[in-house]
């Protein structure tokens, strides 16, 4: 029997220069930056334009990112008629597949055959921009839209993450909300080879285009075990209520094996490098909005689970209580990890079409041998 790695666990499937996740040193690198040097002095702007060109943005480079992204903030009337059609009670990972889906097609009317799906390094980049910009609209709109609330148009004189904060909330921020939000949006920014980056070079590599690669990956990003944590954490949290119930809570949780959800991580087995940038961000919104309900509920799981279990917290863990301190809706959680994440997952795009190879593993059969219809009569 074939040594198989179920789950390609442990499997290194392809060489990237995007980002190095070190679980040894427990560190996360961005084209060789620290992730908390980057989440600690750059916008998310900046750090995009990192992860898909090598290097920091100059002065001018930065500029002219930010005046593209501006350009194409505005939610498109068609993409917002999908969006409109999508049933309410649809989860908005289902919405933003469709709307993803929609601005693809309409960015690559007229573009030809599928031959010419794949497109040329600087289209790829400028559709890369494109979705960058357009997804805090998308996302913004929806979870408006669920609340029975009109859609806010973007503020031009707003960087990238006060402008998503105005288009959900209409509301302009505290700059300490303001920057616990830019460093979530660039700590979610990438991660290597997870599943919803795999998934994108998986359509990458037959050639398709960078929309489909999105939309396979959103797909894959929606997922409990990936990016769903982040929303199931605040159920977790609404579930137990109080610091003093975590462990009769934890007692009936484990009993039952069920997952708690923004614990593990399949590399990251002492913890995640991502966690302690994130929650340092938390304890800001904490101190802001007064609630030490949610450090003490926070702690206590995280000491409880960790004790029993030895199984560390992931970026999810404090993601989660911070964008519901923030405002959001739980349900707009794994949205908001899109947001980001498309940065990420267009860079891996990029990366897999200038040294393509159809990704295409093999299998061990083991079904039935082989068998007949009865009566058939061989025709050839
Ligand atoms: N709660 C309870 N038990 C757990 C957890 C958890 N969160 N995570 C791992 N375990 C146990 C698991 O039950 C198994 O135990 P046993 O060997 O007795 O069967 C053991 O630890 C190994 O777990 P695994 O699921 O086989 O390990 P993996 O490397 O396949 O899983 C994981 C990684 C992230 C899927 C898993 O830790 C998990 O399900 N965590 C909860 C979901 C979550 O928070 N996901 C976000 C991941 S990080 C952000 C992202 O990439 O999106």
């Amino acid at each position: 029997m074939t040594d198989i790695k179920k789950g390609l666990a442990g499997v290194v499937a392809d060489v990237t220069a995007v980002s190095k996740v070190n679980p040894e040193t427990n560190s996360l690198l961005y084209r060789g930056y620290p992730v908390h040097e980057l989440a600690a002095t750059q916008s998310a702007e900046a750090v995009a334009y990192l992860l898909w060109n090598g290097e920091l943005p100059d002065a001018a480079q930065l500029a002219e990112l930010r005046a593209t992204e501006r350009a194409h903030r505005a939610l498109a009337d068609d993409v917002k008629a999908v969006i409109d059609l999508t049933p309410l009670g649809a989860h908005p990972m289902d919405e933003i597949r469709s709307a993803v889906s929609a601005l693809g097609a309409r960015d690559l009317a007229g573009t030809g055959s599928v031959l010419d799906a794949s497109g040329t390094p600087e289209q790829n980049l400028e559709r890369s921009i494109r979705l960058f910009a357009a997804l805090p609209a998308i996302v913004a709109y929806g979870q408006r839209r669920r609340r029975g609330q009109d859609l806010i148009p973007p503020r031009d004189d707003l960087d990238y993450a006060a402008n998503f904060l105005w288009m959900t909330f209409g509301e302009e921020f505290d700059p300490v909300v303001v920057d616990a939000f830019n460093r979530s949006m660039i700590l979610y920014a990438e991660h290597s080879f997870n599943a919803s980056t795999f998934t994108a070079r998986v359509i990458t590599s037959t050639l398709s285009d960078l929309y489909s690669a999105v939309v396979g990956a959103i797909g894959a990003l929606k997922g409990p075990l990936h990016g769903g944590a982040n929303e199931a954490v605040l159920h977790i949290f609404d579930e137990i209520g109080d610091a003093d119930n975590v462990v009769a809570w934890l007692d009936d949780a484990l009993a039952h094996k069920r997952k708690i959800m923004g614990f593990g991580h399949r590399v990251y087995k002492h913890g995640d490098s991502r966690v302690p940038t994130m929650k340092a961000a938390l304890d800001t919104l904490i101190a802001y909005y007064d609630r030490p309900d949610v450090e003490a509920l926070y702690t206590t799981l995280e000491s409880e689970f960790v004790a029993r279990k030895g199984i560390y917290p992931n970026l999810d863990y404090p993601s989660g209580p911070a964008y519901n301190l923030m405002g959001f809706d739980t349900l707009t959680f794994t949205p908001l990890f899109v947001a980001a994440r498309v940065v990420g997952w267009t860079a891996h795009v990029m990366e897999q079409t200038a040294a393509n190879a159809l990704i295409r593993p093999l299998s061990e059969y083991v079904g039935p041998d082989e068998r007949h219809i009865d009566g058939f009569v061989d025709e050839v």
